[in-house]
């Protein structure tokens, strides 16, 4: 149901027939996948991410062999082995972007996953040459050196966006964690080094420790809605920050339709969803557009841009709602008695 509703937004400069967008996993791995989603009416979706710690590890295990036995024989210096044509994780995801273009017509958006400069312009050029609409960089790192500081992989993580911007034409988003000291401040520098859009946040995914066996396991939980508060937050403060040429995307947490809802309202372009389509199926964005539907017209809007930041941090009647001040009110707004 979107009878005389114009659900349209701009997310990176493409105009997008939906603001639901299908944010990378697994699922937008599968062309087929793609397809249905795009029947139930996601506006663009995001590719699993090419890994740059992948593809460095294929090229070793390639170079190793290449030059297993030279060691032995002087004539195996100038022997080739006749190696099949192998393919990489990069021909792979060349190809992915390629078959999801072919099968369907809504923007498809190429995710890396980098940790340096060099590697990061060659592939993201890659990309644009299979026909992604946009590139998303995901700057997901954990920094365990205590010799680097924080300025200083700040100040590598916007010359890789810049060196990104500058090797490409599409345009390029940016995935960041909400760990910063002044998230406002690197947003902004990212936005200067040519992100076009930043996609608010990445949901960090925690070791566990087996307490049978001893061993570190990894260990994914889908998200819940209410860890989309962390983003609304920040997307209300951002948005202020922003003019409109700036795209923000929500991402963890969008499970319903009240969830996409609050994401427009306190300033998103789009709202982003991967735990919900993995629990529910690509059928379930049906069901969270009908709800977009008729809250709008419940509420008298016509577009999805009417009501796009009406409660960000700049329209609030409260702009300290999204800041601290907030917080010793919301402390003492516990009612709950402790139990005997
Ligand atoms: C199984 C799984 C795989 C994911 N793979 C990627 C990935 O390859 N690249 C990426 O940027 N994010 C990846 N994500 C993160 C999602 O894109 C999304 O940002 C995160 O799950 C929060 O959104 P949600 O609450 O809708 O799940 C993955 C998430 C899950 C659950």
């Amino acid at each position: 149901m979107s009878q005389g509703l114009d659900l349209t937004t701009a997310y990176l400069g493409l105009t997008l027939r939906s603001p639901i967008v299908a944010s990378a996993g697994p699922y937008t791995g599968d062309p087929l996948t793609v397809e249905r989603l795009e029947a139930a009416g996601v506006g663009a979706a995001v590719l699993p991410s090419l890994f740059e710690e992948e593809i460095v590890h294929e090229e070793v295990e390639l170079n190793r062999a290449l030059e297993a036995g030279t060691e032995h024989f002087g004539e195996a210096l100038d022997y080739f082995p006749a190696t099949p044509r192998l393919e990489t994780s990069t021909d792979k995801y060349v190809s992915l972007i390629e078959r999801t273009k072919a099968a369907v017509s809504i923007p498809i958006v190429a995710s890396l996953n980098g940790t340096s400069t060099g590697g990061w312009v060659r592939y993201a050029r890659l990309l644009e040459a299979a026909g992604a609409d946009a590139i998303e960089l995901n700057l997901y790192r954990v920094t365990a050196d205590p010799d680097r500081t924080g300025s200083e992989i700040e100040d590598d993580d916007v010359s890789l966006v810049a060196s990104v911007r500058a090797a490409i034409s599409i345009p390029l988003a940016v995935k960041l964690s909400p760990y910063y000291t002044s998230t406002a401040n690197f947003a902004r520098r990212l936005v200067n080094a040519g992100a076009a859009g930043l996609v608010l946040f990445n949901r960090f995914y925690q070791p566990d420790v087996d307490v049978e066996t001893l061993d570190v396991v990894p260990r994914i939980d889908l998200s819940q809605s209410w860890e989309l508060r962390l983003p609304l937050r920040w997307i209300a403060i951002l948005r202020s920050v922003f003019g409109p040429s700036t795209s923000l995307a929500a991402t963890s947490g969008v499970h319903t339709g009240d969830d996409v809802i609050k994401a427009l309202l306190v300033g998103a372009d789009v709202a982003m969803m991967t735990s919900a389509v993995l629990r529910n199926g690509p059928h379930h964005v049906l069901g969270v557009t009908d709800r977009l539907c008729s809250w709008l017209v419940e509420h008298e809007y016509e577009s999805v841009a009417q009501l796009r930041g009406s409660v960000s941090q700049s329209a609030s009647p409260d702009p300290s709602a999204f800041e601290r001040a907030n917080y010793v009110k919301t402390l003492h707004s516990w009612a709950t008695p402790v139990s005997p």
